[in-house]
């Protein structure tokens, strides 16, 4: 297990191109299922998650080829129709697949994803959207398996109470190849399920309403050979944009759309950032000059701020001045990362779902422990920003989302690399 050290207080230069979208491509791996040919995508991150997602459609029978970022699924074959629950456990997401297992082979099954560091993640909502569909569920010993009804998929009209991305785009996998149009009220509008569907579409589905709460599916028999190119990690830029603010400098990160990161770049600018988006290059220019100053975050659904930059952002709060708000409205377990940035020496108070982070200039380097993937990500920015040298555990967590962050930042400058077990 390899650790992240990293000597801070030099500000970031230079630029670099953001990885693929590892929530773009996820459901999107899952969506390759319907058709029985090939699917390639292009741009696909090389992170554990993909690789995770590669196991589990090769055990259905699928054969994925990868030729550097470039991958080939071919769906022709599928076999079995049971996630073994080793990866249903390695990453939640999998559970998507039942969706587009159910609508290509008419039944699926995995064991319940349980809960996770960030919160309790449950699927009702999931299951509501199979229900509506008309497929039976069946839930034994903690393993659930969803059968087509007597009449088919049929098409249906499906309200969420919440705009759950994953059920949202359970919602389109399973209906994309249903008999009628289906149609989901109060969908989730992140720029992911828009991807999906511009993909799904590029196959030859029918779906409109992207970027809308109103999605409309229209089912149809079969799909088709496509390619695609997966659009560039907003989540993944975002964090380094954390990291610029934190450390200071002047970066340029090319292969991401501005469009998908309106609100984290406003809070960007809020915090002394000057920001320079050019839309049709699809690149954002983040330059710092002194420290962050406080803002006021709270997260939520798309287009509100992302819970995934709310650790990031944090860090960056706590090494810059002033007393900030950062309140979590989508997870309700989502402050691991506040309390390790205490050992930086932050000065961050938590009540329920709100952070109260008291800036504080320089941080001392600290020797911490990823929590999670983006709480560990959260600390590589806390670590830039603070005095001395800072040690990384469970990088594992990292690895799932970001393909190499110590490739990325040391090419922006930052002192941070690798180190084995070993030491070297
Ligand atoms: C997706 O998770 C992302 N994961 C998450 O990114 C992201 O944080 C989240 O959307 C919100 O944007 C992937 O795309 C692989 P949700 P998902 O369903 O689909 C509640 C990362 O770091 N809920 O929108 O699981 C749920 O408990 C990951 O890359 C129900 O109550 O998110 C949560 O409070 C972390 N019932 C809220 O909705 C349900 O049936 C948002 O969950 C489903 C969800």
């Amino acid at each position: 297990m390899s650790e992240i050290q990293i000597f801070g207080m030099s500000p970031l230069k230079g630029e670099i191109s953001i990885q693929g979208s590892k929530n773009a491509v996820l459901p999107m791996m899952a969506a390759a299922l319907l058709h029985r040919g090939t699917t390639v995508l292009m741009n696909v991150p090389d992170i554990r998650d993909v690789a995770c997602m590669t196991d589990i459609l090769e055990h259905l029978g699928c054969r994925c080829r990868r030729q550097g970022d470039c991958m080939a699924i071919d769906a022709r074959q599928i076999e079995q129709t049971a996630i073994p629950d080793c990866f249903v456990c390695a990453m939640r997401s999998s559970i998507i697949v039942l969706g587009a297992l159910l609508g290509r082979m008419g039944e699926g099954g995995g064991c319940y994803p349980g809960g996770c560091l960030i919160g309790a993640r449950p699927i009702d909502l999931h299951l509501k959207v199979f229900r509506e569909l008309g497929a039976q569920i069946e839930e034994k010993d903690g393993h659930l398996r969803v059968r087509r009804g007597a009449g088919g998929i049929r098409g249906a009209e499906i309200c969420l109470s919440y705009p759950s991305v994953g059920a949202t785009e359970q919602a389109i996998l399973a209906s994309v190849l249903a008999e009628e149009v289906t149609v989901v009220h109060g969908a989730a509008k992140e720029p992911e399920i828009e991807s999906l569907c511009d993909f799904l579409n590029n196959m030859g589905a029918v779906i409109c309403g992207m970027g809308t709460e109103h999605l409309m599916i229209q089912g149809v028999r079969r799909l088709h050979d496509s390619s695609f190119r997966v659009d560039g990690d907003r989540i993944v830029a975002g964090t380094y944009g954390a990291a610029a603010a934190a450390a200071g400098g002047d970066v340029l990160l090319k292969g991401v759309k501005p469009s998908d990161l309106r609100e984290p770049l406003r809070i960007l600018g809020r915090m002394g950032a000057r920001i320079q988006p050019e839309e049709k290059e699809g690149r954002i220019r983040i330059s710092m000059d002194g420290v962050p100053g406080a803002v006021h975050i709270c997260t939520g659904p798309y287009p509100q701020f992302p819970t995934d930059l709310q650790s990031p952002f944090m860090a960056a709060l706590a090494c810059g001045q002033g007393t900030s708000r950062v309140e979590e409205q989508v997870f309700e377990a989502r402050f691991a990362a506040a309390r390790a940035l205490r050992a930086f020496g932050a000065r961050i108070s938590i009540r329920e779902r709100e952070a109260v982070v008291e800036g504080t200039r320089p941080l001392m380097g600290a020797q911490v422990m990823a929590p999670d993937l983006r709480g560990g990500a959260a600390l590589a920015v806390a670590g830039l920003a603070a005095e001395g040298e800072t040690r990384i555990g469970n990088c594992r967590h990292i690895e799932r989302g970001y393909e190499d962050i110590c490739r990325d930042l040391s090419a922006l400058g930052a002192r941070i690399r690798w180190v084995k077990e070993d030491g070297t």
